[in-house]
């Protein structure tokens, strides 16, 4: 398996990704919206690649704690038949080392409790980041980088494709 950058010619399989790893296009139509964004980041977005064909896709955009530059992580999706072998765990380690050394300080995602810890993720209230809905709890997670600061407090705001879920 390689992790790599997206290129162009991935665009259609990462699509295929998302529409396979999740319930409804959501994700993939989230994924299409940031591509046009200005907070996409093209370093930032990732594929696993199995045998020559894209089987998993991760994303960080750029988004903000109040007003400070921060990163904001996902989708994550790997194809169902490819899954719990290992390829989320290596987009993620992959998208954190890029980010960190980008010199990027925090990345901070929504999503399971019982999966991110892994990844050194935390609860982003108990470190000052307050989410964007107060409902996400400890689901509202953020991993420091080596650039953090502990004055990396404030409001998080994703890029603006995510407030238009
Ligand atoms: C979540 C996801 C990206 C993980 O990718 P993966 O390649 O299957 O993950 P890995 O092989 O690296 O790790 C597998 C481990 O992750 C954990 N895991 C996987 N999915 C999980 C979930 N939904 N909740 C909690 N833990 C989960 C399990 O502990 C699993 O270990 P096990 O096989 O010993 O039980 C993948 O399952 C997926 O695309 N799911 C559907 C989309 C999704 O939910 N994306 C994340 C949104 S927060």
């Amino acid at each position: 398996m390689l992790i790599r950058r997206e290129l162009p010619s991935d665009v259609p399989a990462i699509d295929a990704v998302h529409r396979g790893a999740f319930e409804t296009s959501l994700e993939a139509d989230l994924v299409k919206a940031l591509r046009a964004d200005e907070g996409w980041l093209p370093a930032l977005s990732l594929v696993a690649e199995d045998a020559g064909s894209v089987v998993g896709h991760v994303v960080c955009t750029r988004a903000h704690v109040d007003a400070a530059p921060a990163l904001g992580l996902g989708p994550l999706g790997v194809l169902p038949a490819e899954q719990r072998r290992g390829v989320g765990a290596a987009l993620m380690h992959a998208v954190l080392a890029a980010a960190d050394a980008l010199d990027e300080p925090v990345v901070v995602l929504l999503g399971h409790k019982d999966y991110y810890p892994r990844f050194g993720f935390a609860p982003a209230q108990a470190q000052g980041i307050l989410p964007p809905e107060p409902a996400w709890g400890d689901h509202f997670q953020a991993r420091p980088l080596t650039a953090h600061t502990p004055s990396l407090r404030g409001q998080f705001a994703y890029a603006t494709p995510f407030t238009k879920l």
